[in-house]
């Protein structure tokens, strides 16, 4: 099984970024023909949409600096989010990944393809930040965007506090396992 990964820090040693790593090594345990492809959206640095209107016209993007992750979206069984909380919201790089997935939309909607992505994916949402209030408008922002990548959201670790105490990676590590049991007791 493969797991598409996208990681929303410029931190390499952020809490998030921590958290990605727990899942690597967790998912690669739990069998050794899991993959991975991770895509950092800083990395990546994906151009922001510009609402061009290519993809309404074919099934296209005028941009190919996310051809892996389209390809990945394909392919993938699980679908792993982690991203700090910035301003309430996705870090600017990452949010430039979700409005790219214009495109799926206009591919239903104008196209007129019932299902443009037919590889359906569970995936994980893990977010951190200085606060303790819970990332509600992410969450929210995600789910239309899961819509368009046919991910189910089956699981959320919202890591608060992040300013002022240490996160409690056992349990954090307890949680993902959570989300990868789903595919060893239920595979489909
Ligand atoms: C530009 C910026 C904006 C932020 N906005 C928020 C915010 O709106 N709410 C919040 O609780 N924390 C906010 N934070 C704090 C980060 O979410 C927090 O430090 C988090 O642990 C960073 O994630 P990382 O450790 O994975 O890099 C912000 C930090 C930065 C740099």
């Amino acid at each position: 099984m493969t797991a598409l990964v996208i990681t929303g820090s410029p931190r390499k040693n952020g809490v998030s970024s921590i958290m990605t790593k727990c899942f690597e090594d967790l998912w690669r345990e739990a069998s050794g023909e899991n993959q991975i492809i991770l895509i950092d959206s800083y990395k990546t640095a994906a151009k922001p949409c510009i609402h061009c209107g290519e993809c309404k016209k074919k099934n296209s993007c005028i941009y190919n600096d996310l051809d892996v992750l389209d390809a990945a979206l394909k392919t993938a069984g699980a679908l792993v989010v982690s991203s700090p909380v910035y301003v309430q919201s996705f870090p600017a790089p990452f949010k430039a990944i979700l409005d790219r997935m214009q495109r799926y939309f206009e591919e239903k909607y104008a196209l007129g393809v019932s299902n443009p992505i037919p590889k359906h994916k569970r995936a994980l949402f893990m977010t951190a930040q200085g606060s303790q209030e819970r990332p509600l408008l992410m969450e929210e922002q995600l789910r239309l965007s899961l819509r368009l990548m046919n991910a189910t959201l089956e699981r959320s670790i919202a890591v608060l506090g992040t300013d002022f105490r240490e996160p409690d990676f056992d349990f954090i590590r307890k949680e993902i396992r959570l989300f990868i049991d789903l595919f060893t007791n239920n595979p489909a």
